[in-house]
């Protein structure tokens, strides 16, 4: 009994494309797996799930508990409405399938559905279209903003060349240095927009390797860890904008470690190879990942859920463009960006297809 091989916890991607959240369980309620759609229901991931019991995730444990004693050792199922933390501490209501599997691992498997359209999206997804919006908001007011700032500017410069008191001139210099950081702005949040990607093969260690090297003339006291899967394949993508991801993750990193006094600092860059990976609705048969793990004092809390939108900053000399312009250009080129952030520990993983024109088995979750 003790030997029996646990649940796989990865590899189970088909379950992903489920669209009601599924829990696996073992005898004692213990949650071994979990689905895409349950991580997106609870508000958590799979790994946060995992270390969970189902009893955790219920109001109340009672009504499960009956149906479980009951039915020990049968291969039996029931539909069941239950009432279940769901995330952000909406409670809901769910049909809840409960089935008793008769083995040891799982013994038993939940289902949960949901009208809820808009549960049923992936949280990814939905950071996505939101951070559209705000992308599309932010354009036409930073268009609005340049118009009349050009104005301003000369307006000013040409007053400078008329007057002679240096107390005004230093006035109108104020004036001109103030729409420039203006102007520099708004053309930070303006260039992010649809950019022309570049194919080329590459090996995705190139990249890293430049970024390591400019990190560490910048930041001397920091230390560069490199734990590489030399077998990755070349991968298709636009070179100078895939540097321009790692390094903006790279640079927050180390920014927070600098800034937090950390002792001992450390990044480690993690490649890895991916199979039948699903990435944003579509499934690739191989893609790189990518981790930039940090010591630091973890993403603050308060902006866990924002850190991707642009103008959104724990620091005031940040703009907030880094991340945004990270996820634009990953999820341009079919790729998922994502972290998970604690004190001590904080993991930046991106997934990149290995080539552009190979994904396969396309599905829409909501037809
Ligand atoms: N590795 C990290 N450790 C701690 N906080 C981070 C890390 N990466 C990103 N952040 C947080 O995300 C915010 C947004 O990052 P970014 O979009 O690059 O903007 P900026 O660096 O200009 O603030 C940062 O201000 C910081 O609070
Ligand atoms: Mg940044």
């Amino acid at each position: 009994m003790g030997q029996a091989q646990p649940f796989s916890l990865v590899n189970f991607d088909i379950a992903d494309l489920i669209t009601a959240s599924i829990l696996c369980l073992d005898s004692s309620g213990r949650i071994l797996f979990a689905n895409s759609s349950a991580e997106s229901l609870f508000g958590l991931s799979k790994s946060q799930l995992a270390r969970l019991n189902v009893e955790d995730l219920l109001k109340s444990s009672e009504k499960f508990r009956e149906f479980c004693s009951a039915n020990e050792e049968e291969s039996s199922h029931i539909q069941t409405k239950l009432e279940w933390n769901i995330a952000r501490s909406r409670d809901a209501r769910l049909d809840t399938m409960i089935t008793q599997t008769g083995m040891l691992y799982p013994s038993c498997v939940v289902e949960l559905r949901t009208d809820l359209r808009s549960i049923k999206i992936s949280k990814e997804e939905r950071r996505a279209d939101l951070v559209k919006v705000n992308k599309m908001i932010l354009k036409n007011l930073g268009h609005e903003v340049k118009n009349p700032l050009g104005g301003i500017r000369g307006a000013a410069q040409l007053l400078k060349d008329e007057l002679v008191e240096d107390e005004l001139v230093e006035y109108t210099n104020v004036i001109i240095k103030e729409a420039d950081r203006l102007r520099d702005l708004v053309d930070n949040m303006l260039i992010s927009s649809k950019r022309a990607i570049k194919y080329e093969q590459v090996n995705i260690h190139e990249l890293t390797e430049r970024v390591r090297t400019l990190i560490e003339s910048e930041y001397k006291q920091i230390s560069i860890i490199c734990d590489y899967d030399v077998s990755i394949p070349e991968l298709e993508c636009d070179v100078t904008q895939i540097v321009q991801v790692i390094l903006n993750v790279c640079r927050n990193a180390a920014e927070a470690l600098q800034r937090h006094n950390i002792k001992n600092p450390k990044i480690t860059l993690k490649s890895r190879i991916a199979r039948q990976k699903t990435l944003r609705r579509k499934k690739h048969t191989l893609a790189a990942l990518l981790e930039i793990r940090d010591n630091g004092p973890g993403v603050p809390y308060s902006i866990q859920d924002q850190i991707f939108y642009p103008l959104v900053s724990s620091h005031p000399n940040g703009h907030g463009i880094g991340l945004t312009l990270a996820q634009e250009i990953i999820h341009a080129h079919h790729g998922l960006i994502d972290f998970e952030s604690r004190e001590g520990l904080t993991i930046f993983s991106i997934h990149i297809p290995i080539s552009k024109s190979e994904s396969v088995n396309e599905f829409s979750m909501d037809s």
